[in-house]
């Protein structure tokens, strides 16, 4: 591991969604201020729902240069993004109706595309157009949010699938995921640990196993364990659980 997660064990979901919302206000804020732009990519799935309607509030909406942000996703479903199970869709629908974001900076994954690998390779090179490069050449996306599912799986690498977990060169792969019966296109591990900051946002009692694996699993266990494979190489992971998701681990709010 290069370095140790930060964790954040708030009491209850919504106080872990407060917790989140306000990190990327002030990651987008210390972007913007110190490189001019923000480069990040938000997660689907149901957990962000109250953090994408809390940043689309007044609240902390109003004090974010959302105008200087790029908005990328870090997985998305083989549905067009009308459908109701589109990330895409989803994330438009609760967040960016209500931003300022300049709509030329909003990357959707045409996860729904007849070629679905050239359209994977296709957001690679968007990525690669849009973010500047690291040293090592890999973009380095100033936040990157991410879920977890109950079987440990991120983004959109689930357990059982080695191939999409092992690339190493990709930024960006489609795969049919065997657990759902559907493919996916999803950020690869090297982009994502190529990242600033990671933001795992994991919520619900459902979650307290696959927390507890990957804080606490040996390291032959956790390397089948998507989630357990985010390992940002020089940025900050963190890792900010409710009470009922970080009870398998044995932690506690204050934790
Ligand atoms: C998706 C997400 C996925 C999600 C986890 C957790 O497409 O569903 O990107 O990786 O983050 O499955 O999902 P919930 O937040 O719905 O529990």
């Amino acid at each position: 591991m290069n370095r140790q997660p930060k964790v954040v064990v708030e009491n209850l979901p919504e106080d872990a969604t407060l917790f989140v919302a306000n990190l990327l206000k002030s990651i987008v804020c210390e972007s913007v201020s110190r490189r001019g732009h923000c480069h990040a990519a938000l997660s689907g799935g149901t957990t962000p729902h109250a953090l994408y309607q809390l940043l689309a509030g007044g609240a902390l909406s109003g004090e974010v240069p959302w105008d200087k942000v790029d908005v990328f996703f870090s997985d998305e479903r083989d549905v067009p993004h009308d459908d109701i199970h589109s990330n895409f869709g989803m994330v438009q629908r609760t967040l960016l109706d209500y931003l300022p974001v300049n709509p030329g900076n909003v990357h959707p994954m045409a996860a729904d595309a007849e070629d679905i690998h050239a359209a994977a390779d296709q957001y690679e090179r968007t990525i690669r157009r849009v973010a500047p490069a690291a040293p090592g050449g890999i973009p380095q996306l100033d936040v990157i949010l991410l879920g977890m599912g109950g079987d440990g799986h991120t983004a959109s690498l689930f357990p059982c699938t080695p191939e999409a977990l092992a690339e190493g060169g990709k930024l960006v792969v489609a795969h049919f995921v065997p657990a759902l019966g559907r493919s996916r296109m999803t950020l690869t591990l090297p982009l994502i640990n190529a990242a600033r900051n990671v933001v795992m946002l994991v919520t619900g009692a459902d979650k307290a196993d696959a927390v507890a694996a990957v804080l606490g699993g040996s390291e032959e266990a956790r390397k089948d364990i998507p989630a357990a494979r985010v390992d940002p190489t020089d940025g900050v992971l963190f890792l900010v659980l409710d009470a009922a998701a970080a009870k398998g681990a044995g932690l506690r709010p204050g934790a």
